[in-house]
């Protein structure tokens, strides 16, 4: 069955006939949801500025700690160890694993025992890094915090006008998560001996609002519907849309619904011939996304700006690139997506980061020898050329890496869909962790023109294998995929087989 025929007429047609305003729930959910990207974000931020802190070292990695101060050390070299690598690495494993105990969890009891759960994990994650006395409890705390999901809760509770907006908002708050973080670790750098200490606990301030916003908030109206208590969700949708006039929009969540009970096996469906179009974007767009080499700059900007001579002002360089290139990077994202469309901005975003890494590898090999510092003429040229990369990405494969997965699924694949984009991601994530500093090491400057290499490639498939998604509706995303050059040849046979039913 083609998507576009489950819900005719056009959702988006019907939806003009929705009721409500935006109420106290809905900004509650809204805070619930900033708290989880906000978390996500300083998580993501702060370990970077972390290992580049003396005390931390000398407590946790002495090794590398005597290696950095050592006068002819190779500068590539002195930050390569697999424990450290461990240390940001082991919370996306634990994410991986987690959003798929997430799904089973919501589709089970509601969204909000899954949020509670997340915040009370990232609570005793928090504790558990604070408190560290060994490598253990650092890697089992950073494993608590990869535990929870929001993002899919917020969509769910906002109006259907606001989805998109709402989406990007979520990556903006994991970039004010990543700004807050690198801030705090310039702060901390200089409370000897334990700044660390604050820095990995101050997640907690987050963590408490989610917790807190989870026990007051009631479960989402589509995930009471979906397990049959049809009166309280419809209750539930009065109330966060204030008014009681909500018949359209609780006929189309029980339509939906009896909809999606229809769909038996979304990850056996994913997996047949015609949906392979969709399939390989749940595959390729979160790969592509973590090897634009976003991370290295977002984790290891700290001990990478240390490494090229940078020193003390290591950690408010990375503060002012990661953090406030990512937040006007994303703002641009916010107000032109709509307008210009995806494919535009993945184009454009791809050429402008292509460019940064060149330049950045190019000085990198003709001008930093591995054992002395960088000019302080070329130090500037990488600064701004980082700059550029990143502000780049942020308009382009940062949120829309999570948006486009979002909207190219036809109903039937969407659950599945959306699942492997969540664990390829998280499993990506997790490989550039474990590994740049590494390959920092044994690649050198290479380092910068392999990823530069992975921009060129995808850079080329959004031109001939991503259609465009703006303002196309879920339902009707099929008949994209049918008149698409290349994917038709795929997407046909389902119209075919379309056609062939009574
Ligand atoms: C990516 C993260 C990245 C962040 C930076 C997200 O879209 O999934 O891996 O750290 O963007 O803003």
């Amino acid at each position: 069955m083609a998507g576009g025929s489950l819900l005719a007429p056009s959702l988006a047609n019907r939806q003009i006939n929705y009721k409500g305003r935006t109420t106290i729930p809905v900004l509650l959910a809204c805070i619930a949801a900033a708290s989880g990207g906000l978390i996500f974000g300083y998580d993501i931020g702060i370990s970077g500025g972390v290992i580049a802190m003396d005390d931390f070292l000398i407590k946790f990695f002495p090794t590398v700690y005597v290696r950095k101060h050592a006068a002819h050390e190779n500068n590539y070299c002195k930050y390569d160890n697999q424990g450290l690598q461990a240390f940001t690495s082991s919370l996306y494993l634990a994410a991986l694993f987690a959003s798929f105990g997430a799904s089973y969890v919501t589709s089970n009891k509601g969204r909000r025992p899954t949020m509670l759960i997340g915040g009370l994990s990232f609570l005793v994650g928090a504790a558990l890094n604070a408190a560290a006395e060994n490598l253990a409890m650092l890697i089992i705390g950073r494993m608590m915090l990869g535990v929870g999901s929001v993002p899919v809760y917020l969509s769910e509770m906002a109006p259907p006008k606001l989805r998109g907006g709402l989406n990007i908002m979520f990556q903006q708050a994991v970039n004010f998560g990543i700004l807050c973080a690198n801030l705090i670790n310039y702060g901390t750098a200089n409370l000897q001996p334990w700044g660390w200490r604050l820095s990995l606990g101050l997640a907690a301030v987050p963590a408490s609002l989610l917790t807190l916003a989870a026990i007051f908030l009631s479960d989402t109206p589509n995930s009471l519907i979906e397990r049959g208590h049809l009166e309280q969700g419809k209750s539930v949708l009065q109330k966060i849309r204030g008014t009681p006039d909500v018949e359209a929009e609780f006929q189309d969540l029980v339509e939906a619904s009896r909809v999606a009970s229809t769909i038996k096996d979304p990850f056996l469906s994913i997996f047949r011939r015609k949906n392979r179009p969709q399939l390989t974007m749940a595959v390729l767009i979160p790969y592509f996304q973590q090897v634009t080499g976003i991370n290295v700059i977002t984790f290891y900007a700290p001990v990478l700006f240390q490494s090229i001579g940078f020193h003390s002002n290591a950690s408010l360089y990375s503060a002012v690139i990661t953090g406030l290139m990512l937040i006007i990077g994303t703002g641009i994202s916010i107000f032109t997506v709509d307008k210009f469309g995806r494919r535009v901005l993945f184009l454009h975003g791809g050429i402008l980061m292509f460019i940064g890494q060149v330049v950045t590898g190019l000085v990198l090999a003709f001008e930093f020898k591995g054992n002395e510092e960088l000019s302080r003429g070329f130090a500037v040229v990488i600064l701004v050329v980082t700059c550029v990369y990143v502000v780049s990405f942020a308009w382009s494969w940062g949120p829309l890496g999570w948006l486009v997965p979002s909207e190219v699924f036809a109903l039937e694949t969407r659950s599945a869909g959306q699942c492997i984009t969540v664990a390829v991601n998280m499993l990506f994530t997790f490989a550039v962790a474990q590994s740049f500093l590494s390959m920092f090491c044994h690649f050198r400057f290479g380092i910068f023109l392999f990823f530069a290499g992975w921009v060129v490639v995808m850079t080329l498939f959004v031109h001939f294998f991503l259609p465009e998604t703006k303002k196309v509706p879920i339902e009707e995303m099929q008949q994209e995929w049918s008149k698409h050059w290349y994917w038709r040849r795929f997407a046909q046979e389902q119209e075919n087989q379309d056609d062939s039913k009574p």
